[in-house]
């Protein structure tokens, strides 16, 4: 399986991939997870990044293709993969594409704006795994602490309402024409274009995504 999460910021993309990885056995690709690594260990990568990403603005297309080329070399890669949050852009969905990155299946999660600004500001994350929870929604079993490492969660830098609502502009402009892109790929190619309601609890979402996959 080769997949594509496509949705808003906040929409539980890292949620359902999760999720997703585990049934499939397949790692997620996650290009906002890979940056804030970057700038978690201060490569120059990770310095220049930083700014942007706290602004809620997009990282250069030719960087993030580079860094997905060279993720999917590495041998976990090649039985597939899913792609969270990328591409985000028409040019890095047509790197994909000139680099013949094949995809198998694209499945849109749909959320609301007042929603996805009640769950990114909610948000907690274990920074160094990358597991997300919410205080509401999803808590973890100890307020406050990873579930798995008992280390304490943080919340994002780009988590503040103003800088979600930027996120959500950044999304419409220059993400939502993926969509379009997508679904006239699929009259022509063999991938498959899903769209999946993702309000509902996470356990609801998950039999939707699982059935998308599915079907
Ligand atoms: P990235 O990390 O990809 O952020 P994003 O797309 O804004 O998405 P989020 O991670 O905020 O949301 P999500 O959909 O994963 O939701 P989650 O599962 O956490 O990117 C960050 C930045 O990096 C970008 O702004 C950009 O600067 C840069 N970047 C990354 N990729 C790039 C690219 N390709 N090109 C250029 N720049 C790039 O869930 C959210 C919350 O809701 C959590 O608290 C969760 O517990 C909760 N939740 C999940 N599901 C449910 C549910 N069903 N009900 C209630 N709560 C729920
Ligand atoms: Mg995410």
């Amino acid at each position: 399986m080769r997949l594509i999460l496509l949705g808003p910021p906040g929409a539980g993309k890292g949620t359902q991939a999760r999720f997703i990885c585990q049934t499939c056995g397949i790692p997620q690709v996650s290009t906002g997870d890979m940056l804030r690594s970057a700038r978690a260990e201060g490569t120059p990568l990770g310095r220049m990044a930083e700014s942007i990403m706290a602004r809620g603005e997009l990282v250069s297309d030719e960087i993030v293709v580079g860094l997905v080329k060279e993720r999917l070399a590495q041998p976990d890669c090649e039985a597939g993969f899913l792609f969270d949050g990328f591409p985000r852009t028409i040019p890095q969905a047509e790197a994909v594409l000139e680099a013949g990155i094949e995809i198998d299946r694209v499945i849109e999660i749909q959320v609301d704006d007042d929603e996805v600004v009640r769950r990114i500001t909610g948000r907690r994350v274990h920074e160094q795994s990358g597991r997300v929870y919410h205080v509401l929604f999803n808590p973890p079993r100890v307020p406050d602490r990873d579930n798995e490492t008992g280390e304490p969660l943080t919340q994002r830098e780009d988590d503040r309402e103003e800088t979600v609502r930027d996120r959500l502009e950044v999304y419409r402009r220059q993400t939502q024409p993926l969509i379009r892109f997508y679904t006239e790929l699929s009259r022509r190619a063999p991938l498959e274009y899903r769209a999946v309601n993702g309000v509902g609890d996470v356990d609801a979402v998950m039999q939707d995504v699982l059935k998308a996959l599915g079907d």
